[in-house]
């Protein structure tokens, strides 16, 4: 972890980045927006995730964000690479050891809302971890028992709410069901997501917002909508039609994302 972070800091080259952007599926063009921008690869920061998933690059990118100082983690672990929950662990270690206390994280989800479809946005408000697992399993302190009443942060929401308000974007919010994956999920498991209350689902986010949460970084997450889920229409769910769809509700979630840093990034 020290070995990273020094190597971050170096790289900053006196940049001193409060907030951080994870980027999902269909947002990776954000990092064309970072203006002075520095590009340090995950493979010069160890701990940071050999990310092997087509469409998920590997880089921090430092720079400024409609003006805000900003580090963009391009491409992440999934815990269905090596069911490993806690992939992301060394790299938000490190984002917090650099003076990091915002997080917004991004990824693209499947829809479990018929009036919510592919190309739409949807601000998490909560989530399910219906995964199995943990990403503070074998933690050993007693700060394993993280409270997440309030796990996505009410100024970052609200944020983010104005931004799309100001913008004329539209975004829906919702829960979000964590699935383990890498397989997208049967009908019969879309039926039970919606009964039990989940608005999307995917395989990512949630043991990062977990993780964040552990680490006192405030937290927000939004999803980009790339299909309506399985059963819903009749047609095959696959990771091409992921990447195809992702960069829709990505540039309108980009057009969000914008304002809320150009409107500076709360306190609370
Ligand atoms: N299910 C799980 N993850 C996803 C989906 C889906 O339908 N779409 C994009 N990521």
């Amino acid at each position: 972890m020290k070995e990273a972070l020094d190597h971050l800091v170096e790289k900053l080259d006196g940049l001193a980045p409060t907030a951080a952007l994870v980027l999902g599926s269909g947002l990776g063009g954000l990092v064309d927006q970072v203006e002075g921008a520095r590009r340090i690869p995950y493979a010069e920061l160890p701990g940071f995730p050999r990310s092997g998933v087509s469409g998920h690059a590997g880089e921090v990118v430092a720079g400024r964000f409609a003006g805000t100082p900003v580090l963009m983690l391009s491409g992440r672990a999934h815990y269905y690479e090596h069911g490993n929950a806690a992939a992301m662990r060394p790299a938000l270690e490190v984002l917090a050891g650099i003076g990091i206390s915002h997080l917004i994280l991004t990824n693209a989800a499947g829809s479990v809302d018929s009036e919510m479809g592919p190309g739409s946005v949807m601000m998490i408000t909560d989530h399910i971890n219906f995964s199995g697992s943990n990403p503070l399993i074998g933690e050993p302190s007693d700060r394993r028992f993280v409270g997440l009443t309030e796990a996505y942060d009410a100024g970052l929401r609200k944020a983010i709410e104005t931004a799309a308000k100001e913008t004329g974007t539209a975004l829906h919010q919702g829960v979000y069901m964590w699935f383990s994956g890498p397989c997208f999920e049967t009908p019969a498991e879309i039926r039970m997501a919606r009964v039990m209350g989940a608005n999307a689902v995917g395989m990512s986010t949630v043991p990062e917002v977990i993780l964040a949460r552990f680490l006192g970084l405030k937290v927000a997450a939004c999803s980009v909508i790339t299909n309506l889920a399985a059963g819903m229409t009749g047609a095959e769910l696959s990771h091409q039609e992921t990447k195809d769809m992702a960069p829709v509700g990505g540039a309108r979630l980009a057009t969000i994302l914008r304002r809320v840093f150009e409107e500076g990034l709360p306190e609370s």
